[in-house]
Formats: C-alpha cells, sequence, structure tokens
C-alpha cells in the first residue's frame, strides 16, 4: 500500500466529524492518518477524545491574536510543525483569510450540514424546514475562500419527515456526515481525482464525482 497521507483536523467544538475521521484512521488501509487535531476553543469537547485516543493536540485561540492573520499564520505553523499535508476542517468556525486557504488550495476540505450550493451559512436545518424541503443532506467540498463554496467531492442526502423538528433533522443529518466524511478524505488524499480549477475528474472510470449517498 502505499504511504498514508497526514491530514490535520480543525476543529471549534463537540467533534463527532473528527471522531469518525480518527475511527476510521484506524484502520490501517485507510489512506489517512490523522497527525494532529487542532481548536481555536480551549473547551471544544473534541479535543479531549482525540488526546484519549494518542493523537497530538493543539490548542490555538483565536482571541489571542490581534488579528485573522495572525491567527492564521499560527494554525499554518503548527500545521507544518506536525508535517500535515491535508487538512479536513471538521465544525471549524473561522473564517479563514484568503492567503491561508491559497496556501493549503485543493489540499483543504470541509464537511457543511446542508446539500450545497443550497443553505450555505448558519442554521441551515432551521431554514430547511422552514422553506418546506423534503430532502436536505450534507455536503464535502474542497474550501475556496468564499465560504461554503468549492468544488463538491460528496453529498449524503436524508428524507425531511412531517415530524421533524430541527433536532431530529440535525440528528439525521451527523449520522450521513459521519459516512459520507471519511469516504471523501479517502478519494482525496489518495488521489482518486484531479482538481482543475473549480472541476473534479476521476482518475478512474469506477468512480462517478460527486459521490452521491441517496436517501433511504
Ligand atoms: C457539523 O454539522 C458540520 O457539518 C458543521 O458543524 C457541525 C460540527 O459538528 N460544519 P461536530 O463538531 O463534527 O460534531
Amino acid at each position: 500500500m502505499s504511504r498514508r497521507r497526514k491530514v490535520g483536523i480543525l476543529i471549534s467544538g463537540r467533534g463527532s466529524n473528527m471522531q469518525a475521521l480518527i475511527e476510521a484512521a484506524k484502520d490501517p488501509n485507510y489512506p489517512a492518518e490523522i497527525a494532529v487535531v487542532i481548536s481555536n476553543r480551549p473547551d471544544a469537547k473534541g479535543i479531549d477524545f482525540a488526546r484519549a485516543q494518542g493523537i497530538a493536540t493543539e490548542i490555538i485561540d483565536h482571541k489571542s491574536f490581534e488579528s485573522r492573520g495572525a491567527f492564521d499564520r499560527a494554525l499554518d505553523a503548527a500545521l507544518e510543525r506536525h508535517d500535515v499535508e491535508f487538512v479536513a476542517c471538521a465544525g471549524f468556525m473561522r473564517v479563514m483569510t484568503e492567503s491561508f486557504v491559497a496556501s493549503w488550495r485543493d489540499r483543504m476540505i470541509n464537511i457543511h450540514p446542508s446539500l450545497l450550493p443550497a443553505y450555505k451559512g448558519l442554521h441551515t436545518h432551521e431554514r430547511a424546514l422552514k422553506d418546506g424541503v423534503t430532502r436536505h443532506g450534507c455536503t464535502v467540498h474542497v474550501v475556496r475562500s468564499d465560504v461554503d463554496t468549492g468544488p463538491i467531492i460528496a453529498q449524503a442526502r436524508v428524507p425531511v419527515l412531517k415530524s421533524d423538528t430541527a433536532e431530529t433533522l440535525a440528528e439525521r443529518v451527523l449520522d450521513a456526515e459521519h459516512k459520507i466524511y471519511p469516504r471523501a478524505l479517502a478519494l482525496l488524499v489518495s488521489g482518486a481525482f484531479r482538481i482543475e480549477g473549480e472541476k473534479l475528474t476521476a482518475t478512474s472510470p469506477d468512480i462517478k464525482l460527486p459521490v452521491i449517498i441517496p436517501a433511504h
């Protein structure tokens, strides 16, 4: 098997997607290893889980930096210290500077709780329910400097039920997130596609992009 690629995970909170990635990377055949988990919030729950798993962690508290740029430079330095090759944002609630995004271009991905391009931004479940949509879901995409944009690697769809509240819908979407994020990261780090501008091209005819997991 080819070398496992080193991934840094960025979190701000609970870290359930981070946990799904850590669990996936326990399989020696998984193409990525988690080199470091970095949180911008000292109280992020996910950090405890990562530590307990023996994974390197760093807290880089955005409040102790005078500018976004200074914070991003510290983040970049930490990723370099851990020899990170790819970055997975997992509930990382900071808008990044253009130069940080540029330095990780095509090597940084994010998971978002909607079927992008629908419902960029926050409160996606509440907004989907308000609109009365029957289908919702989540997306893993390559990060570009405009928030929640970038080439889409994978989406999972979930049904919206009449009885749903934002909480029950969030739970169903989160289950789907935990399935697609490890798959999408594996595709990225194993070179399953090339990224040309905003277009993804699979390197093998067996792979159809974006990967779509249908609602069931
Ligand atoms: C997830 O819904 C993710 O899609 C969004 O923020 C939430 C993070 O949850 N970006 P967790 O910290 O991974 O549990």
